[in-house]
């Protein structure tokens, strides 16, 4: 059995205390994640973005807010875990000064400086000990093998899933696994439910019995 790590949902970023910056994301990925690790035995923590999603009961659900609350929860929870799989959508950019105020339209064009959130499967994964793994998603709608393989390199994960656009709040998801050699080795398309239970079946299969197998030696 392990304990797997699993980031969902989106995150937001404030611009005042009314508007944020967010995404589409719904949290269904990282649900069936959540679920077909369960029915495999593991145990689960989900670190979740606002969503009106129900994970499973079985899963421990940890409530964030933004990029970095999800940062400081998770890198508080994997030192315990076996593995993280990074199924989130978190909000890339913040804001530099948050109103404290509701910001009162004048007429005029606002102007918001944004900077970058911290990656927290890329903070994780180059963090983390021999015998622990990442696995990321990648979003991408050009060279998509390409720039998938290229973000698992630089996030340092063991495992990237490829999908596309149509997986943002839909029920369904096609996706590819891409091992760190450029290799696909799994495909599936479907319910995200059936795509899930695929993802978690690849996880098994190449990373959490090749670290038994590797502690018995
Ligand atoms: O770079 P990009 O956002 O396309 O990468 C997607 C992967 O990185 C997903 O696994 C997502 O959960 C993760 N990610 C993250 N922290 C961020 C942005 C993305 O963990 N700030």
């Amino acid at each position: 059995m392990a304990k797997i790590l699993i980031t969902s949902g989106p995150t937001r970023q404030y611009i005042d205390p009314i508007r944020y910056l967010s995404n589409a994301s719904s949290g269904q990925m990282g649900c069936s994640l959540a679920a077909a690790a369960l029915q495999l035995g593991h145990q689960v923590v989900v670190v979740s973005g606002p969503t009106n999603i129900e994970y499973p009961a079985g899963a421990q659900r940890i409530d964030v807010v933004s990029t970095q609350d999800m940062m400081i929860a998770s890198a508080d929870v994997f030192p315990t875990c076996d593995g993280l799989i990074g199924a989130a959508a978190p909000c890339d950019y913040r804001p530099v000064e948050v109103a404290d105020h509701k910001i009162r339209k004048s007429g005029a064009a606002l102007e918001i400086k944004l900077v970058e959130t911290d990656d927290i499967v890329a903070a994780l994964g180059i963090s983390k000990r021999a015998n622990q793994w990442t696995v990321g998603f990648a979003l991408e709608t050009e060279d998509a093998r390409f720039r998938a393989l290229a973000k698992l390199i630089r996030k340092c994960c063991d495992l990237v899933i490829l999908n596309g656009v149509e997986a943002i709040d839909s029920s369904e998801n096609s996706i590819e696994i891409i091992a760190p050699n450029g290799q696909i080795i799994a495909q599936a398309s479907g319910s995200k439910d059936h795509v899930a239970t695929m993802v978690l079946r690849t996880i098994q299969e190449r990373l959490i019995e090749s670290q038994v197998v590797s502690s018995l030696k």
